[in-house]
């Protein structure tokens, strides 16, 4: 039984203070999260007074991006270790935004991933898609091959606490979610795709998000498909109210 995950990305919104009047507005209204998961994730600056205002509540804090050394002359990154060790739970990694706009590969998100894991941090790996993808006369899609690169060698133990987000670049910002029995299809593939590389039981455990415009009124469909275990809500996590809507749905 795979414990459902709704989870915010802020992306590079919001101050510091209003970063804390937002958590301090909902961290009394989160479901217990045993039942199921709630995450936000903030710019790097918001982190620790977001932690500290959120201690004991079952909102996990969660950082847009680390770098995979721990320390060392790499000006302006930040160590996975450091945001363990202040508290911080988890990591997205590989966004398509990073992708796209910072260059980021598979190889650099490999590297991530494996020094996210080390350090203590859950990575919420960002696996995009696009349209026609699906290369002709070829087995291999787009999907599976990111995520053959990107959760590449991971150690068996440390499979599980990763977290994967299924994100159609042409749905990110757009107001245009994908429908829903497509997100199935995409979250079916990446689960066979971690199943191939490391098993059906590692597979089952595995939770996979939907990212792309999810809103108040596609949430509940997005939810009840087979494969999609939680969302990764964009500008709708902007809103306290409506952030909490879909925590609540
Ligand atoms: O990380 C979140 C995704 O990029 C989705 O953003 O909900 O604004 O489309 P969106």
């Amino acid at each position: 039984m795979r414990s459902p995950i709704i989870a915010g990305n802020w992306k590079m919104n919001k101050t510091v203070d209003e970063a804390v009047e937002f958590v301090d507005q909902i961290k009394n209204d989160l479901p217990d999260p045993k039942v199921q998961e709630t995450i936000l994730a903030a710019p790097t600056i918001a982190l620790v007074p977001m932690v500290k205002a959120t201690a004991g509540t079952p909102l996990k804090i969660t950082a847009e991006n680390c770098y995979y050394k721990d320390a060392g002359a790499y000006t302006g990154e930040t160590s996975p270790t450091s945001l363990y060790s202040a508290g911080v739970h988890h990591v997205i990694l590989g966004h398509s935004e990073r992708r796209q706009l910072f260059n980021e590969t598979d190889e650099l998100i490999n590297l991530k991933v494996h020094a996210a894991l080390d350090a203590g941090l859950c990575p919420i790996v960002c696996c995009d898609d696009t349209m026609g993808r699906r290369v002709a006369g070829k087995k291999v899609h787009w999907v599976v091959s990111r995520i053959l690169a990107d959760l590449k060698d991971l150690k068996p133990e440390n499979v599980n606490k990763v977290v994967i987000a299924y994100e159609p670049s042409w749905a990110i910002g757009t107001g245009e979610s994908m429908d829903p029995a497509e997100a199935e299809e995409g979250c079916y593939l990446i689960r066979q795709t971690i199943a191939d590389m490391y098993g059906e039981e590692t597979a089952d455990q595995m939770r996979i998000l939907y990212g792309g415009s999810v809103n108040t009124q596609n949430v509940n469909k997005l939810m009840a498909s087979q494969d999609i275990d939680g969302i990764l809500a964009g500008g709708a996590s902007l809103d306290p109210v409506t952030f909490l809507k879909l925590v609540n749905h």
